[in-house]
């Protein structure tokens, strides 16, 4: 494998200053955090890296996805607070005290190979947005409905189909990126 090329695996741990120690059940309560980390560290990073590769159409979607990540954890603490407050924004919180960590990492993957990190970023991105809209948001909303609470099935549902919304946004630029990709090559 030549150094210039980078796996989806190696920016998954350029994150991994984030994730030290982080707690990811899959309960409810934790992916109110997982929608802010998304909003505030992954997303405006991955608009980052497009922009610095020099593809500002895919730093746009990049930055709308994560302003709609941001209503995802809203809708949701709306949720909670009819239920009980939960545990607020510890894995947020400690993605944010690791951002210049995070950041260096990442600056040492776009300097190796800007247009092979925003490809993979692409496909990362792809590969949350459907495990979320698939299989983890489906999940809550059964548990919702099995609990006959119709306002909190709802709120899922609203997010499975903003979810899924940004997986097609997402592997729409990934396709005309690699199509206008193999056009020049
Ligand atoms: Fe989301
Ligand atoms: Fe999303």
């Amino acid at each position: 494998m030549s150094e210039r090329t980078i796996t989806e695996d190696m920016i998954f741990e350029c994150f991994a200053a984030a994730q030290k120690g982080a707690d990811l059940q899959s309960s409810a309560e934790s992916f109110v955090d997982v929608e802010e980390y998304e909003n505030r560290v992954m997303y405006p990073e991955f608009a980052r890296w497009a922009k610095e590769a020099g593809y500002p159409e895919i730093s746009k979607i990049f930055l709308t996805v994560a302003g709609e990540e941001k209503a995802h954890a809203v809708w949701m603490r709306e949720l909670y607070q009819e239920m009980g407050e939960p545990p607020r924004g510890k894995d947020t919180a400690r993605a944010i005290a690791a951002l210049k960590e995070i950041r260096d990492n990442c600056d040492r993957l776009l300097a190796m190979n800007p247009e092979g990190v925003l490809e993979n970023a692409l496909k990362v991105a792809i590969r949350v947005e459907n495990r979320e809209w698939k299989e983890i948001y489906p999940n809550l909303r059964d548990q919702a409905i099995a609990a006959k609470n119709t306002r909190a099935a709802e709120v899922y549902q609203r997010v499975i189909d903003s979810e899924k919304q940004h997986a097609v946004w997402f592997q729409e630029a990934l396709d005309s990126y690699q199509n206008a990709r193999r056009a020049t090559a």
